[in-house]
């Protein structure tokens, strides 16, 4: 795959509830122009075929050629990897994005990055991410959080890691669900620097 900008970023849906979340972080990076490394643990996929219908098929290129089509964008913005393709870019430091962002990110999947397991390239590639020194963003949902979750999230938390519970808020009068989805992937949207329109900032922009 050709680096087609510096803009890229590694992406990952894990297997918490929240798939909405994800693609609609997704559709924004690539209308940001951002060059995305999408990983989908397989978790991921049942939950998105529970909460949106989508089935996508095993195979990382095939699923890449379904969320081109899906997506409408162009092939070379979105890169999909499998869980052992430890040869792609996302999984070395003289090769990952800076920025990463798990949405939705499961309680399993924080376990395994607080502790470094690094066994599928979700973790890896987050693992990468800490130690490089680079963003990384887990969009977290469960509830109620266990001591064993919010312990695991404090040790990511004092590396650097933010935490973003998957939590919207409901001063921006959402009327649907798009609009609760849009509250949180602009919170993350503002985390990396980009602009984006979908929510008003607090104290600048009236609605
Ligand atoms: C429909 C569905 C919803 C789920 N929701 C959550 C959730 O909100 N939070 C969570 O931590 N796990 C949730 N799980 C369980 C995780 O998918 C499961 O622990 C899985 O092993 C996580 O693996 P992953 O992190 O590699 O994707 C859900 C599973 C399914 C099938």
């Amino acid at each position: 795959m050709n680096q087609i900008n510096n803009k890229a970023i590694t992406l990952a849906f894990t297997g918490a509830s929240g798939a909405p979340y994800g693609l609609r972080l997704l559709q924004c990076l690539l209308a940001a122009e951002y060059q995305v490394h999408l990983l989908i643990s397989s978790a991921a996929r049942v939950v998105l075929a529970t909460e949106h219908d989508m089935k996508l098929p095993g195979n990382p290129q095939a699923i890449q050629e379904t969320l081109v089509e899906y997506l409408g964008c162009d092939s070379e913005q979105l890169q999909v990897y499998g869980k052992d393709d430890w040869f792609s870019p996302v999984a070395s430091g003289s090769a990952a994005p800076k920025q990463m962002v798990v949405c939705p990110c499961s309680s399993g999947s924080v376990a395994a990055i607080a502790h470094g397991m690094s066994d599928n390239l979700i973790e890896r590639a987050a693992d990468v991410v800490i130690k490089e020194r680079g963003q990384l963003i887990l969009v977290v949902r469960e509830t109620p959080f266990s001591t064993l979750h919010l312990e695991n999230m404090l040790k990511l938390s004092q590396m650097g890691v933010t935490i973003m519970p998957a939590a919207p808020g409901f001063y921006h009068q959402p009327s649907s669900i798009e609009d609760l989805v849009d509250f949180m992937v602009a919170r993350v949207l503002d985390h990396l620097g980009i602009e984006q329109k979908m929510v008003p900032r607090w104290g600048y922009d009236s609605r």
